[in-house]
């Protein structure tokens, strides 16, 4: 089986983590057997935006669209503002290949020490579901009398009943394949009173096609709340693209470092390539230090490997990260002392000894 990827590291320290992630994808490759990785690197990102005055080329998505899968790192420099390397990058690829499920898994892993008291390895296993195409981040609103004391900025989401109802069916049948088949919605239908009563309304409908899953719903701010004092009580999650970036943050943060948490932007009807990343950013703080976490790169090709129906290598992935972790060989920002070469050996080591 071959399987063509596309590298985007980016910036920051997504060279760092997505060089780590080539090496153990390497591997998989040689441990598995029948299994070949061609991979091809693009070099875009803000130091391409610095010298193109764009952040990718005009054809970029053509270009990556005959790819099987994307392997990303994170966008984001000091000296380009935020907002264009993010609109310039990262959002152009989740929306012109229609990216509209972003899966993102929870797990304490063995040897971290979560900041919560009661929690322990295998617990927070949770998998918040991002709607990943519309609502706060479809980019709708503008301002006027720029910069004068009348001036008014509006960013207005747009929730449609094709995006709920899409993004919620897709929740619903995660939620249906773990064992707890347990999902809750998020909202925040008292204080907004269209787009997110709309949401309730189609979360019932889409509930009666699944009537062996049970669910609940929540409101956002209260939903923190649970995560940190009721985790057990949680499975799968569903909420907007900007309830659910907030959460799934805190998410990676319980579990110990957003250096673990991993990220899939997931075309469910496989028209184009998904794409795979971190959750975090390009961390200047730490860029070419080499202490990086690599995990949530790994953890994130351990989703890509599922995706591509190689479930056995992406097991197989998972656990060598789980014996490396539970070994206590971990970076900075989880405790230890390691450095991203370190973590990365050990786990190729421990991917050879499986
Ligand atoms: P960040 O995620 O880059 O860093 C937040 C904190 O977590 C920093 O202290 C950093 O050192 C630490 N951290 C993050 N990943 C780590 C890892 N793998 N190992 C160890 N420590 C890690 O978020 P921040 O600082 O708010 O943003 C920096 C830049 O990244 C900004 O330009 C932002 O826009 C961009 N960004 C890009 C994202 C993406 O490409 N998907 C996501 C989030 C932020
Ligand atoms: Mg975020």
């Amino acid at each position: 089986r071959e399987y063509a990827i596309a590298t985007i590291p980016a910036d920051g320290i997504g060279p760092e983590v997505i060089a780590a992630g080539t090496r153990v994808l390497a591997a998989i490759e040689k441990r598995e057997g029948g299994i070949k990785f061609n991979i091809e690197n693009f070099d875009w990102g803000s130091d391409y935006y610095k010298k193109h005055g764009i952040m990718m080329p005009t054809d970029g998505l053509k270009q990556l669209k005959k790819f099987d899968a994307i392997y990303f790192g994170a966008v984001g420099s000091p000296d380009v503002p935020d907002h264009i390397t993010l609109w310039g990058l990262r959002l152009p690829i989740c929306q012109g290949f229609d990216q509209y499920a972003n899966v993102r898994p929870t797990k304490i892993l063995p040897g971290i020490t979560p900041p919560l008291r009661n929690c322990g390895p295998g617990d927070l296993d949770w998998v918040i579901v991002r709607e990943n195409s519309e609502g706060e981040y479809s980019g709708h609103g503008g301002r006027a009398h720029r910069g004068l004391p009348e001036e008014v900025g509006t960013e207005v989401a747009i929730f449609t009943r094709v995006g709920v109802t899409r993004i919620m069916r897709y929740a619903f049948k995660l939620a249906q394949s773990r064992p707890r088949k347990f999902l809750t919605v998020v909202t925040k239908s008292n204080a907004q009173r269209h787009g997110m009563v709309m949401w309730d309304e189609i979360a019932a409908e889409v509930a009666e096609e699944f009537p062996d899953v049970t669910w609940d719903k929540m409101l956002v701010d209260a939903m923190t709340v649970r995560m940190t004092l009721n985790p057990r009580s949680l499975d799968t999650i569903v909420a907007t693209n900007l309830h659910a970036d907030i959460l799934s943050d805190l998410a990676g943060a319980l579990a110990g470092s957003l250096g673990v948490a991993p990220t899939a932007n997931i075309d469910p009807e496989r028209r184009f390539p998904s794409m795979f990343e971190p959750i975090h950013g390009s961390a200047f703080d730490i860029t070419g230090k080499g202490i990086a976490n690599p995990v949530a790169t790994f953890w994130t090709a351990a989703q890509m490997l599922d995706h591509l129906g190689e479930t056995d290598a992406s097991a197989r992935l998972m656990q060598a990260v789980e014996r490396v972790t539970g070994a206590g060989i971990l970076t900075p920002d989880v405790g230890g002392t390691a450095n991203t070469k370190e973590v990365t050996d050990a786990v190729v080591d421990a991917i050879y000894a499986s």
